[in-house]
């Protein structure tokens, strides 16, 4: 004889909650429309998927290209540029092809085809990434309800670099407070050197802000439903001006095919 009032699946999902590192993330994105999620936190939901070597990763954005589109003529940001198809099977890199964000999301460079540098095929390939992509798609399957999830998804990745030359301050969204465009984002922090600020905000769809944070150490992330919230980061300052600073980020985003 069973216990009155115990329901089987409501203690299949405490069990899960108690041990699903991404339980939490779900939990926060279902609440607010975002989660900031601390670097022990990321790496323990990234082991799960086979995460490893995160040096030799970190170390493919000392070479990424100058990004040559920036309409405020800045020269200040480098990146590569991948895109992958998440399915059942896997996620599977897809040719190299143009980024398009409409006016609509990106006054500033939206509305043109921008060819951007693509990833390396050693970053590509590599199992950091790898765990990145399938946990993203495992959190980003996990927060779309059953009825409106898609069997396969358009997956963008961008390693960005955003540089402090000469003083000069680093815009990492130059377009001010935006959305992507997309269903789901995680912007993962790869690396600080030299620089103060670089506060990620985040706001509703009326622009009233909702939180802010900053990413400051290896795998802390944001992530955003792009339905419902907005992002911006504000500029990042040379700590010492005399010397060249940057911010590295992995910006991971998921929207349907
Ligand atoms: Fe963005």
């Amino acid at each position: 004889m069973g216990f009155a009032g115990l329901n089987p699946s409501y203690i299949k999902y405490e069990m899960t909650q108690a041990t699903d590192p991404l339980a939490p993330i779900v939990a926060a994105v279902e609440r607010g429309g975002f989660a900031f999620v601390r670097g022990p936190e990321m790496h323990a939901a990234l082991e799960q998927a086979g995460f490893a070597d995160w040096e030799g990763f970190a170390a493919s954005w000392d070479d990424l290209g100058v990004d040559m589109y920036m309409a405020d003529g800045g020269r200040y940001r480098r990146r590569h540029f991948a895109c992958f198809r998440a399915d059942p099977e896997g996620v599977f890199r897809k040719p190299h092809q143009p980024h398009y964000q409409s006016r609509d999301y990106n006054p500033l460079n939206g509305g043109v085809e921008r060819w951007f540098e693509p990833v390396t095929d050693g970053a590509a390939t590599h199992p950091a990434l790898l765990a990145i992509l399938a946990t993203c798609h495992r959190l980003f399957d996990g927060l779309t309800p059953a009825a409106t999830r898609p069997t396969s998804w358009h997956v963008e990745i961008h390693q960005f670099r955003i540089e402090t030359l000469s003083g000069q301050d680093g815009k990492p969204t130059p377009e001010g407070m935006h959305r992507d465009g997309v269903d789901w984002v995680l912007v993962l922090l790869v690396s600080r050197v030299n620089i103060a600020s670089g506060e990620t905000t985040i706001g509703d769809l009326g622009m009233r802000p909702l939180g802010s944070f900053t990413l400051t150490d290896p795998l802390d992330s944001a992530v955003t439903d792009d339905n419902r919230v907005f992002h911006g980061v504000t500029p990042v300052t040379p700590l010492d001006p005399a010397r060249p600073g940057h911010r590295d980020v992995l910006v991971v985003t998921f929207r349907r095919e």
